[in-house]
């Protein structure tokens, strides 16, 4: 008889990934090599033991840290009640989940389209956008990033590898640059850069781009992916009246800065400004995956039956864990503990930056903060950041990177983080920043 053949017993982080090697497409970049085994309130615990402090929160999605006991328990109770029913019922969590958001984002009359992931989120921006104004164009900007399926790739410019030996991407697509002081080309400061931003679109609108063919812009009201950029405080205002000087629509996108990240429930609130549509996704389930489109009813009211769709897209487990999610933002006073930790950090950080030469630039809002590392002649300094993040590591902290040329420490913890969790992390941080930078 042939002997059964028994899957080898891992035991430890370097068994996993050699298994995972074998298993796995390597096409999926991880940040670090930590094997997970389970993860409560601001850590990861690996299969070895080891303890981390994570200031990822799974890029930016376990914004109430991990196994939130409120959240937790919403998932068990929908788990035994219903978890599926696709588009041949509906079902309450949905419609719960969709009047909370609704209430809770910018814009008096909202409708709500749920989808799975922020890529997601963000095709179905681009096809309402197309829908209700018939018109090709949409405009995005430099450095951001809206995912990988193709149309949200096809915006996508925050490097050059998301994009290699994937053209041609969707027609009609535009780019005009982000607004970024710090490396702005025509001189630092608001008022310049703002001059090149909007003289760059003017000329755009001008010769190349009628703005009759715009559909839209989208932007991400703070940069993500691209850098942890925060843009001067008249940006969005100002491409807000741009937008209905010309009947173009604005789509804001939330995916990664909204939900309480900066401290307000979502971003463009910093700037009084009201987006026509906004993609939402990541944090608002806690982990589970769901992402929504919200936009004015006079657009979503166009959309006729059947012109969009999912499968899965409002699963009844996501949604109930999306509501209580928004319970304990309330209950639990999550955006004030957003303001406080935040300003707090960003004080250290800068007053690290007055004794690292390597720290070019410290910027954010809330817990959404970028720390740009550079070289003397002020170029990008990746390895720099490498060595910060394998030394915090190393000491139990989970950093993450952004940026066009990753040399922006990106740090997104828990939005309900500790003063405690805080001092641990400052710690190790500026610890290994006297190790490899001082
Ligand atoms: C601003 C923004 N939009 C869209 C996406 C894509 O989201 P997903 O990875 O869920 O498709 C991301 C992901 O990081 C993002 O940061």
């Amino acid at each position: 008889m042939k002997a059964v053949q028994r899957l080898p017993k891992p035991s430890s982080n370097q068994d996993w990934l050699a298994r995972e090697r074998e298993a796995l497409a390597s096409v999926l970049y991880r940040y670090t090599p930590i094997v997970v085994d389970h993860a409560q309130g601001s850590y990861l615990y690996d299969v070895d033991g080891h303890r981390y402090l994570d200031f990822a929160s799974g890029i930016a999605v376990t914004n109430l840290g991990h196994g939130h006991p409120a959240v937790r328990k919403a998932a068990h109770d929908q788990i035994d009640r219903l978890f599926h029913t696709s588009v041949v019922a509906h079902h309450q969590p949905a419609i719960q989940l969709a009047e909370r958001l609704a209430a809770a984002a910018p814009g008096k009359d909202n409708r709500v389209f749920f989808g799975n992931s922020g890529a997601e989120a963000v095709e179905g921006a681009i096809k309402l956008a197309r829908y209700v104004t018939g018109r090709p164009v949409i405009i995005g900007f430099q450095g951001a990033f809206h995912g990988r399926t193709y149309g949200a790739l096809s915006l996508t410019s925050s490097k050059w590898y998301y994009r290699e030996r994937y053209e041609p991407f969707l027609p009609g697509i535009y780019h005009a640059p982000y607004p970024y002081a710090y490396r702005n080309p025509t001189g630092p400061g608001d008022e310049a850069t703002l001059s090149y931003v909007f003289d760059y679109i003017d000329e755009m609108l001008d010769t190349r781009v009628p703005p009759r063919n715009v559909a839209a812009f989208i932007v991400e009201p703070v940069l993500g992916e691209g850098g942890y950029v925060v843009p001067p405080a008249d940006f969005l205002p100002r491409l807000r009246a741009l937008c209905d000087r010309h009947q173009i629509l604005l789509i804001a996108d939330e995916v990664q800065c909204g939900y309480g990240r900066t401290g307000k429930m979502f971003a463009c609130e910093h700037f009084g400004v009201v987006p026509d549509i906004m993609t939402v996704a990541k944090s608002i389930a806690s982990g589970l995956p769901l992402s929504a489109i919200v936009a004015d009813a006079r657009l979503m009211d166009q959309w006729q039956p059947a012109a969009h769709g999912s499968t899965f897209g409002g699963n009844p487990v996501a949604c109930a864990v999306g509501v209580a999610t928004l319970d304990v933002f309330e209950r639990e006073k999550v955006l004030e503990n957003v303001e406080v930790r935040g300003r707090e950090l960003m004080r250290r950080l800068q007053e690290l930056q007055r004794r690292v030469p390597g720290i070019g630039d410290v910027r954010g809002l809330g817990l959404m903060i970028g720390v740009e590392l550079v070289k003397p002649d002020g170029k990008p300094d990746h390895d720099l950041l490498d060595k910060v993040r394998k030394v915090s590591l190393d000491s139990g902290l989970v950093l993450l990177s952004c940026g066009t040329h990753d040399n922006v420490l990106r740090l997104v913890p828990p939005l309900n983080l500790s003063a405690d969790e805080l001092e641990e992390a400052w710690e190790i941080l500026q610890g290994a920043f006297q190790e490899v930078a001082a």
